[in-house]
């Protein structure tokens, strides 16, 4: 690992971008930014035709990685499933050989319909977004990436008329930032369910 900046690729996937109100606008946020990669995998392909090699190329040559979707039933837009399941090889992600994503960084940056009080044991949906999203941190944890905990938008479709959306975004804008330029606390944030209320204390010379 060198003292350089990371580069970040966000994997953004939103079946109905016309109709996003929380999603589109922090992916086009983000797309601003220098050493940040974005793609759209369902513009990209809508087929779901993935390109395996390209894909395969575009992990390489980035430190950090963002799943940026919205909380469908659970877990992620069937895409993203369908781009880990074809991307993630045997030879390259695990298994023999498969160390290629070894010491890289995994975050989902997600939106959930759901208050945030539904995310938790005593609540509707009885689990938080952490637990619910397991299988990608466990699937992290087996080719060698660093989980960190998600990043959470909850109640998103009530966030921008409750002017929750424009703070939701500055907040997602630092997290990248402080991840390109390693003032970002890895190790800590690993104790946490979700990032949200605690950047300020994960990351290094923010200010409030
Ligand atoms: C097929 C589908 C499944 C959904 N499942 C969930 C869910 O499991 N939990 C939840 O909190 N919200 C769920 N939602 C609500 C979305 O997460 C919400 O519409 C999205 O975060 C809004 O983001 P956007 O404005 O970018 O579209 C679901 C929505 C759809 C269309």
């Amino acid at each position: 690992m060198t003292n350089t900046n990371r580069k970040v690729l966000i994997l953004f996937a939103h079946p109905s971008q016309g109709r996003s109100e929380a999603n589109y606008p922090l992916y086009r946020a983000a797309a601003t930014l220098s050493n940040v990669t974005v793609v759209d995998l369902y513009a990209e392909y809508p087929t779901y035709h993935i390109d395996i090699e390209r894909e395969q190329r575009r992990l390489l040559d980035h430190d950090v990685v963002i799943f940026q979707f919205p909380l469908f039933w659970y877990s992620t837009p069937s895409i993203l499933k369908e781009w880990m399941d074809l991307v993630l090889e045997y030879g390259f992600a695990y298994g023999e050989g498969g160390i290629a994503l070894h010491g890289k960084i995994l975050l989902c940056a997600i939106t959930a319909g759901g208050r945030e009080e539904a995310y938790c044991k005593q609540g509707m949906n009885h689990f938080t977004v952490r637990e619910l999203l397991r299988p990608i941190e466990q699937t992290a944890n087996l080719i060698g990436m660093t989980y960190v905990p998600p990043f959470a938008l909850f109640g998103s479709r009530s966030a921008r008329d409750e002017g929750r959306l424009n703070s939701h975004t500055t907040n997602y804008i630092d997290l990248v930032n402080a991840l390109i330029e390693r003032r970002f606390d890895i190790t800590k944030s690993r104790d946490y369910d979700k990032l949200n209320n605690k950047l300020d204390e994960l990351i290094m010379g923010r200010t409030l």
